[in-house]
């Protein structure tokens, strides 16, 4: 173990091995978010996207919300091969039949049926008792069972429940035929040390918890969903709900990109893996930003322009000297790229490095005096493209003919 994780008590070690699996949902919970719609077709086109990245299950839609959705999950469960196809269902016969028929021509169907549990949604959503709740789950679930392969059951607002109510639900649950169990973090709320205790305990006190997959689903609204998923795994989940980019109700959910690639680089703590083809991430990120037309933030982990550029001078001349010195991933393991981008806050090294690349050959007194005709231009502008430094150059060789040479053209 890496010292500085000595005493680290992350309850990682307490459920260790295995496949976590990838339930991507951004063409349902992140679709359904304030603009990031898309048409049948986009969806499509982003179902292939994920299918070629490697996803376990593609979360295609919600059948009954509209005819557009339902056409979206029959097309998709009729022409992707490899992932299991889920739709969304209330626990209420129209929206299960809907799911269903959508889901037909599916190599692997699943109906994923949803129903809020906590007291809060019992009283003012649902208006409906404990056993109420647990009666509509049983008969939702036993209907569902004949119309799809498989059966997952998220009890809505989960990480709210009362824990020994939510046990109880979900023991009815395996009952009924789910095989797999999703405790959504709906509202974005608990921390990581809370959702590992309720993972751990549900675990624990679920009837038939051994011949079912738990499941994490977690919303960012304090910035938590990353983390509390990473947590879930460690307390047991083997399945996780994201979705490209984060993309999901309000602040949205946990970013694929982002559990996937913590797995991976810090593979000996989580001691899992998963069978994402890592990398596919930075297409697929810039795929839904196409066909959504909202772009990825800068600063964005993995995906982001930023997540492996480096300006400042010193991060520069660490770089050059070893890229791990700042980079604790390989760029190409997400298909992106290193840049050193050279900007106000660029060092000589970085400078040097570039006109070399761009096949100047360079010496002291040349580099001297360009960098400081680059310093002075980075007063004006925010970044210094290649044109920008032959421009300089060409500006510095008519000044001083013998001074710096393109080796080649
Ligand atoms: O956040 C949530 O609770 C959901 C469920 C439908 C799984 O998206
Ligand atoms: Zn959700």
């Amino acid at each position: 173990m890496n010292p500085a994780h000595q005493g680290n008590t992350d309850a990682v070690e307490s459920d260790v091995g295995g496949r976590v699996r990838i339930f991507d949902t951004t063409l349902r919970d992140g679709e359904q978010a304030p603009g990031f719609s898309m048409d049948r077709r986009a969806k499509l086109r982003m179902a292939h996207a994920l299918e070629d990245l490697g996803v376990d299950i593609i979360e295609a839609g919600f059948p009954q919300a509209s005819p557009d959705d339902f056409a979206a999950v029959a097309e998709i469960a009729r022409t992707l091969k490899a992932p299991t196809i889920a739709a969304l269902a209330r626990c209420q016969e129209a929206d299960i039949d809907s799911a269903g028929k959508a889901l037909q021509g599916a190599r692997q169907s699943r109906i994923h049926l949803f129903l809020s549990t906590s007291p809060l949604h019992r009283e003012h959503k649902l208006g409906k008792s404990r056993q109420e709740v647990i009666d509509i789950a049983a008969t939702a679930i036993r209907r569902a069972r004949t119309l799809a392969h498989e059966v997952e059951f998220s009890a809505e607002d989960a990480l709210r429940t009362e824990p020994d109510f939510l046990a109880e639900v979900f023991s009815v649950a395996v009952e009924a035929g789910a095989s797999v169990l999703n405790a959504p973090d709906t509202v974005g709320y608990v921390t990581p040390s809370e959702i590992h205790a309720m993972f751990t305990y549900l675990r624990e006190h679920v009837r038939g918890a051994e011949s079912v997959v738990f499941s994490a689903h977690c919303h960012d609204d304090l910035g938590m969903a990353v983390a509390n998923s990473l947590a879930a795994i460690g307390a047991g989940a083997r399945q996780v709900e994201c979705t490209i980019n984060g993309i999901g109700e309000r602040a949205g959910n946990a970013a694929l990109e982002e559990v996937v690639m913590a797995l991976r680089t810090r593979q000996p703590l989580f001691r899992v893996d998963t069978g994402i083809v890592t990398q596919r991430l930075f297409p697929t990120s810039r795929l839904l930003a196409e066909l959504t037309g909202q772009a990825v933030p800068r600063n964005k982990a993995i995906v982001g322009d930023n997540a492996f550029a480096h300006e400042s001078g010193i991060h520069q001349h660490g770089m050059l000297k070893h890229r791990g010195t700042y980079e604790i991933m390989r760029p190409q393991d997400v298909g992106a790229k290193t840049s050193l981008v050279l900007g106000k806050h660029s060092g000589r090294h970085a400078l040097r490095q570039r006109l070399v690349e761009l096949e100047f050959a360079v010496d002291e007194a040349t580099l001297d005096a360009v960098f400081e005709s680059f310093k002075n231009l980075t007063d004006r502008q925010r970044s210094i493209t290649n044109d920008d430094l032959v421009a300089l150059m060409d500006k510095h060789q008519n000044h001083h003919p013998t001074a710096a040479v393109a080796v080649q053209s």
